[in-house]
């Protein structure tokens, strides 16, 4: 038994099964081959959103058992998994995210305990998880399945047996905090793989927790229940607000986006509406573009790697400002995206009522370099910054930070400070501005300076979540209507 996204066809010519082995490498004296007489893929499988993730491999001829090879009991259908679950993961996959196993690539085994369905899916995204799936792992992070484990097995013991419990199928990076491992459920396919085995068939074994499972009356904390449809500058899953220059995980930085010309990451923007993407005139060499050329890919991390939670959109048209200095350039999208954890509108300082006066704290998040991007991938990173003097420079339309090492891909990425609990855009990153930089800052064009040019284009942009304060407008009016009334009726009382 197998993941069914390990196999791309169901050609079983080329694969060679191996039991009784303990390391990839060195002697395995135990060690059996076999080949593969036919790959049973799940009818249902789902490669985009991994459901059903599991394939049956029929061995050319049958093993012996020996102290080495032996098989694991099946979980039967009706098996229950509470959260908290003791559970082995084993695999020789990597040790880390983008770490493989190193020599002499011994069998490795990881304890996790199974988190609730219902929790996983708060955490991993809602909709993520489907009941045909278990997940595991520690909220803290660190312990957890990783690429090249895939298709291998979660195992629970109940008495004197293991019970297999999972297949490894997909997570979000590795052993990142919060972020469970998700595997598909076994005991929701006994049906289908007595099905599909006639003669010497699994032994399933229904595993029974005892107790009431904590996860039937979870519900998602905080913002995680409902993404908000007209809410910018929320991060929904996000673990840290940023190091100096550090990687960040999936969903960190929702409104962040990778604009591909023809295939290639060019440049960085944002998301500012559910079809309007922001970026800089830099990155296009006319003022009118061909929009066909154009991709935006929202969701995502690293430029050419993990596919979860990436959507991938047509561009409709690119409007470019036309001002004095450097401009901005709007980018309208086939459809209107829907809002997820990992994917979320940012702020706009548009009408420059927020001021983020000298020493804010802001950050620019951008894909490093564009050259690295085909190969490997360069991940997402963010660059803390502060808000600095721009000296004899000053320009009411310009805003400085301490610099920061941007490179060629980032252009079109956000700089973005925190106001209350919101983040804005301020200011949009261009390649020159910044190699322009002045002493130790770099200037930026801010936002607001394109508000008029903004406002055409978009009919209205998401606002910040609004916390109850005086001075906003609504609460005025319902002042004065209130004091206008008890004036009038003190009136007509006396
Ligand atoms: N899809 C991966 C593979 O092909 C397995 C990833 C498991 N990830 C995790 N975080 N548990 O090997």
């Amino acid at each position: 038994m197998s993941a069914a996204h390990c196999f791309f066809r169901s050609s079983p010519s080329g694969w060679t099964v191996s039991l009784g082995l303990q390391s990839l490498q060195g002697a395995n004296p135990n060690k059996v081959s076999r080949n593969v007489a036919k790959i049973i893929l799940h009818p249902n499988y789902d490669s985009m959103t991994n459901n059903n993730d599991i394939a049956l491999l029929r061995l050319s001829s049958p093993v012996r058992f020996t102290d080495y090879i032996r098989p694991v009991c099946l979980a039967a259908s009706g098996s229950v998994f509470n959260n908290g679950t003791d559970s082995w993961v084993t695999g020789w996959g990597a040790v880390k995210e983008g770490v493989a196993l190193p020599f002499p690539q011994t069998l490795q085994e990881v304890e996790v305990p199974v988190v609730g369905n219902r929790q996983c899916n708060c955490l991993n995204g809602v909709g993520t998880v489907t009941d045909n799936m278990i997940c595991a792992g520690v909220l803290a992070g660190g312990k957890d399945s990783c690429q090249g484990d895939s298709g291998g097995p979660m195992v629970s013991k109940q008495g004197s047996v293991w019970v297999q419990s999972g297949i490894v199928s997909f997570g979000f990076g590795c052993a990142q905090p919060n972020l469970p491992g998700v595997y598909s459920r076994v005991s929701r396919y006994q049906f289908w793989i007595k099905s599909r085995i006639r003669s010497n068939r699994p032994g399933f074994v229904r595993f029974i927790s005892s107790g009431l499972d904590p996860d039937s009356s979870y519900t998602c904390p905080g913002p995680l229940t409902r993404p908000s449809m007209s809410v910018c500058g929320n991060t929904l899953v996000n673990s840290h607000t940023g190091g100096d220059k550090s990687t960040v995980p999936e969903g960190t930085w929702p409104w962040m986006v990778s604009l591909h010309q023809n295939g290639v990451h060019k440049c960085g923007g944002s998301l500012i509406s559910d079809n309007v993407i922001l970026t800089t005139a830099q990155c296009f060499s006319t003022t009118s573009p061909n929009a066909s050329e154009w991709n935006v890919f929202l969701g995502l991390r690293l430029v050419n790697g993990s596919k979860e939670f990436e959507t991938s959109l047509g561009v409709l048209n690119i409007t470019v400002s036309k001002m004095t200095g450097s401009n901005i350039a709007l980018l309208e999208l086939f459809e209107s995206v829907s809002f997820n954890n990992y994917i979320q509108p940012v702020c706009l300082d548009i009408s420059d009522s927020r001021s983020f006066p000298i020493g804010s704290q802001c950050l620019v998040t951008g894909w490093e370099n564009k050259n690295n991007s085909r190969g490997k991938g360069a991940v997402l990173q963010n660059m803390k910054t502060q808000v600095a003097s721009c000296g004899n420079l000053s320009d009411s339309d310009q805003i400085c930070t301490h610099t920061m090492d941007l490179q060629e891909g980032g252009q079109g990425s956000p700089l973005l400070c925190k106001s209350e609990s919101s983040w804005f855009q301020v200011a949009v990153v261009t390649v020159c501005e910044s190699r322009l930089s002045h002493g130790d800052v770099d200037v930026f064009t801010k936002i607001s300076r394109f508000g008029s040019f903004l406002k055409e284009i978009i009919d209205e942009t998401p606002s910040a979540a609004t916390l109850l304060t005086g001075s906003s407008p609504d609460f005025s009016v319902s002042l004065l209507i209130f004091f206008a009334v008890l004036i009038i009726s003190l009136f007509l009382l006396s």
